[in-house]
């Protein structure tokens, strides 16, 4: 019994932070962001980070024709959690009233969706759930700091959501599947707060709240983490490059994306990339260039479709699946997020005041 994706969403936050934009609040340019990672805006979430995973769940259980009481279980992957506890996919849960599902949060940062849906297509095949809704959700907005060039211009905010089903169709499904990890990497990315980690204190120290990585080891981590990775599940799936029609990579850097494509041998007709509009958003990037890829008409029935991601951790994950015989929605949804009261500007602003004396400290000569 094979497990497939039935119904799909996204949820792009409306207000968007271009390149011009940045260039007014750190010494960077357009030329400079676009040519060094080919995104040209991010959005900016104005809500919460569960405001977003709903209305991404909403089009995506329209597109499945499910109401959410079917589902049986609710996967959260996020490194953005809007609380600790009760679990995200717990406040999701209640939002949508599906009191017939279980509900968790995952975190394998920039992987988190890919381990997620390892995760569900597992148990979906194996009989322990029948109808799940993944999310992959990020607010990254609240972990950066617009007062550095060096991270600020790589993410932006969104959700995506698959449901996953069985399926009856012979040979749909995954077909390989690769996890990995390296926690000695672990420093080359880090976001050093929302944890318990230190004492109790009414002051919230800026240096460790803010998203920090190392690039140039994290670009050679990604390249060859997702090579090494899609070319394992390949080899599980008794599969080569040739045979895949798709791959939607997570969407760091698009020079990442086609560093690592093009040593795999998948011609860049075969890759779907939306980072110019979305930026990096880490768990979210996945299932919304799915989404988009679907939109595009880039999908066909039975399909052979390659995800891969690597992340924090360091994490890395690949699979391979055969997409089923359904590639349009049965249904729409017109859930949308409350329309922002202001500009991209004014919800940085508390981001900008809470960095300023951090960076006088620091004489940051980012900063403009
Ligand atoms: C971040 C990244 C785009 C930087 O590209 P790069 O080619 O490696 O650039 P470098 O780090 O070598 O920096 C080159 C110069 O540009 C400068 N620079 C950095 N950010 C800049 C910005 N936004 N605008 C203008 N200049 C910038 C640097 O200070 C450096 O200047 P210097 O040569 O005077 O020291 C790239 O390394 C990358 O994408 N890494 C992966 C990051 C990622 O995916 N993270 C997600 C997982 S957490």
């Amino acid at each position: 019994m094979g497990a497939v994706i039935t119904g799909w969403g996204k949820c792009r936050p409306p207000l968007s932070l271009t390149n011009a934009d940045l260039a007014t609040l750190v010494d960077t340019d357009d030329e400079w962001i676009s040519e060094r990672t080919g995104i040209s805006e991010r959005g900016i979430c104005h809500v919460e980070t569960t405001d977003m995973a709903e209305v991404a769940a909403h089009h995506a259980l329209a597109a499945a024709g499910l109401s959410a009481t079917d589902l049986d279980l609710i996967v959260m992957a996020t490194v953005t959690p809007e609380i600790s506890c009760p679990s995200n996919a717990c406040v999701l849960q209640e939002r949508l009233g599906a009191v017939n599902a279980g509900a968790f949060d995952l975190n394998a940062a920039c992987s988190g969706f890919v381990y997620g849906f390892a995760s569900a297509t597992s148990m979906v095949a194996s009989g322990v759930a029948r109808r799940i809704l993944l999310v992959g959700v990020e607010k990254l907005h609240f972990v950066l700091d617009y007062r550095d060039r060096n991270t600020c211009v790589i993410f932006g905010d969104g959700a995506g959501a698959v449901i996953i089903e069985h399926s009856d169709e012979p040979d749909v499904g995954v077909l390989g599947v690769d996890l990995g990890a390296d926690g000695p990497a672990g420093s080359t990315m880090v976001i050093p707060t929302l944890g318990t980690r230190g004492e109790l204190s009414t002051f919230r120290d800026p240096s460790m709240h803010r998203l920090h990585f190392e690039g140039q080891a994290v670009y050679k981590i990604a390249v060859k983490g997702m090579t090494d990775s899609v070319t394992r599940a390949l080899g599980r799936a008794s599969l080569t490059a040739d045979d895949i029609d798709l791959v939607v990579p997570h969407q760091a850097n698009l020079r990442i994306i086609k560093a690592a494509t093009s040593r795999l041998g998948v011609p860049e007709s075969k890759v779907m990339v939306n980072i110019e509009t979305h930026g990096n958003t880490s768990a979210a990037s996945i299932p919304m260039a799915l989404c988009d890829a679907l939109d595009q008409g880039r999908v066909a029935p039975n399909d052979t479709i390659a995800i891969t991601a690597f992340g924090g951790g360091v994490t890395w994950g690949s699979v391979i699946f055969r997409w089923g015989d359904r590639v349009a929605r049965l249904q729409t949804s017109d859930a949308t997020l409350p329309a922002p009261t202001g500009d991209v500007f004014d919800v940085l602003a508390a981001n900008r005041e809470f960095y300023s004396s951090y960076h006088e400290e620091n004489s940051d000569s980012s900063d403009v």
